[in-house]
């Protein structure tokens, strides 16, 4: 298992350096992958420039008014403001990041966005989720879990947070055979 060959803590660690460098997320050329053009409109450009993700969850969420949702790995928030317009001003959007420069970007994005009013972001990890027990009815994460060295823990938490027959939609990455060393102590291909 990779955890034989690099221990959680590197590997957090060089993940969390990753995404401190980048200078910007993917921009057009991932939105336009992921996103139609009605999900776009209206977007801040800086969302749109800071979209890191690997799928288009909001869209296969079944989201409802009023429910409160929790965005893992919100990053630049681009999820995140999609799932505020969907529930609603009587519903909630919570992003969490390891990140607190993550969190100020999407604070300003939900701003721009006229969600600030039901959205807020949180400095957090995945595998110590700031919420308490039962909080959201839907967790919703884009090209996250598969960063974390603790996987079933993340998805501990997940349930965890979630209130009773609450669900879980994620776009993410999976392997299904096993990687070679050199790829399991590559801190960027972790981080990637
Ligand atoms: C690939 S980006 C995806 C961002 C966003 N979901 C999107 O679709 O644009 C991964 C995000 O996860 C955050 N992250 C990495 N490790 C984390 C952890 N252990 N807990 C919470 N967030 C984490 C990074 O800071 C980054 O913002």
């Amino acid at each position: 298992m990779a955890q034989d060959l690099l221990h959680q803590d590197e590997i957090k660690e060089a993940v969390r350096r990753a995404y401190s460098a980048i200078p910007t997320g993917g921009g057009e050329a991932v939105v336009r992958k992921l996103y139609s053009d009605q999900e776009l409109d209206g977007l801040p450009p800086g969302a749109i420039a800071w979209a890191l993700g690997v799928g288009n969850p909001v869209r296969h969420a079944g989201l409802k008014l009023g429910e409160a949702v929790l965005d893992l790995g919100s990053g630049g928030g681009i999820d995140t403001i999609l799932a505020a317009w969907t529930v609603g001003p009587s519903g909630r959007a919570i992003g969490v990041d390891v990140l607190e420069e993550m969190g100020e970007r999407a604070r300003t994005h939900a701003e721009e966005a006229g969600v600030s009013g039901w959205t807020e972001f949180l400095r957090g990890e995945m595998e110590a989720i700031p919420l308490p027990d039962e909080t959201v009815d839907v967790v919703i994460s884009n090209g996250v879990i598969n960063l974390s060295a603790r996987k079933s823990r993340a998805l501990a938490e997940v349930h965890r947070v979630l209130k009773p027959g609450g669900r879980l939609c994620a776009a993410d990455l999976v392997v299904d055979e096993d990687l070679p060393p050199e790829v399991l102590t590559s801190d960027s291909a972790w981080a990637g």
